[in-house]
């Protein structure tokens, strides 16, 4: 990798791929890309930015044409819960970007990363220890573009040989930008409310265990992936990847050792519930490990301690 694009840089994973990858490749390498302007000014501060709806393919094109682009991250995506609202504009959005930037890619010679996720698996995989290679036929339109694009993707390899790679994110936890309408986002929000509120409303039920991972893994994965050898993948779209499994229950008491006045209770969504019952509890992400040396580093305990930490000076600031 030398020349980035990063397409919908102000996401929760954007906005921390952004400055990671720029301390690793230089400042100026790193192209951050965004269809809401107000949400990228920091990136812009930074380093080169580009308004950009992923849909506009001719803008797409000539902002890879023009800063030599030879590695996307497309980061695109109505997440699991937004997209039930609204499946028709979920699949238009995260197809729709996706399928530019396969295209682009291939018309400039540019490899693509694209990050799936647990969502991709559904009530008829196997739910524990879920393999790499197994039934998926999501109950999501979320999942339903995934798997879409897994193939898709794969398909581009194959077909035009553009050097495409993905991971099956599972829930991202994280403390700079916050997700927004995913099933995982309680891992998120119980911290800021622990630290803010001392109490949280849990929209999913104790007993429902789900993939989880801390955003710098997440981070380190998708340098890792990007620059592993191509011959010793012999996955590529996409790989299974956790670092932990919890359910609210198991976060909960993690935080109440820390904040002994910390209190919990259930609000449960059907929605969320319903897309969260389909998800795998855990991953086997054995291939990673394999193929190109997944090794996270994060686990519930250390997560809390870092997460208490830097959401806790974030309250002091006020910053919320
Ligand atoms: N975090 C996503 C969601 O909950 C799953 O990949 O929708």
């Amino acid at each position: 990798m030398k020349n980035i694009l990063i397409v919908g840089a102000g996401g929760q994973i954007g906005s921390e791929l952004v400055p990671y990858l720029q301390n690793i490749y230089g400042k100026n390498n790193v192209v951050a890309t965004d269809i809401n302007c107000s949400a990228c000014n920091k990136l812009a501060e930074n380093g080169p930015f580009e308004e950009l709806d992923a849909l506009d393919a001719n803008k797409y094109a000539e902002i890879v044409k023009k800063y030599k682009i030879d590695t996307i991250f497309n980061l695109v995506a109505l997440l699991s819960a937004t997209g039930e609202k609204n499946p028709q504009l979920a699949w238009k959005i995260n197809m729709g970007a996706l399928l530019n930037s396969l295209e682009i890619a291939r018309e400039n010679k540019c490899a693509v990363f694209t990050p799936s996720s647990i969502g991709a698996f559904g009530a008829s995989s196997p739910l524990d220890n879920t393999p790499q290679d197994t039934v998926m036929r999501p109950s999501t339109i979320y999942g339903v573009c995934k798997v879409t694009g897994e193939m898709l993707s794969d398909y581009y390899y194959t077909r035009f040989g553009v050097d495409t790679r993905s991971v099956r994110f599972p829930g991202i936890i994280s403390n700079l930008t916050l997700p927004g309408g995913g099933t995982t986002d309680y891992a998120v929000e119980i911290y800021y409310a622990a630290i803010k509120e001392k109490k949280f409303t849990c929209p999913l039920p104790a007993g429902t265990f789900l993939d989880m991972m801390y955003m710098p893994d997440a981070l380190e994965a998708c340098v890792q992936l990007m620059e592993a050898d191509p011959s010793k993948l012999k996955h590529r779209n996409s790989f299974n990847i956790t670092a932990m499994s919890f359910d609210p229950a198991k976060i909960y008491e993690a935080i109440k050792k820390r904040i002994p006045d910390f209190t919990m209770d259930y609000n449960v969504e059907p929605v969320k519930k319903a897309i969260a019952d389909s998800w795998p509890n855990s991953m086997d992400d054995s291939c990673a490990r394999a193929e190109w040396g997944w090794n996270p580093k994060w686990n519930l305990e250390t997560m809390t301690d870092d997460m208490l930490k830097v959401v806790g000076d974030k309250f002091k600031k006020g910053l919320f």
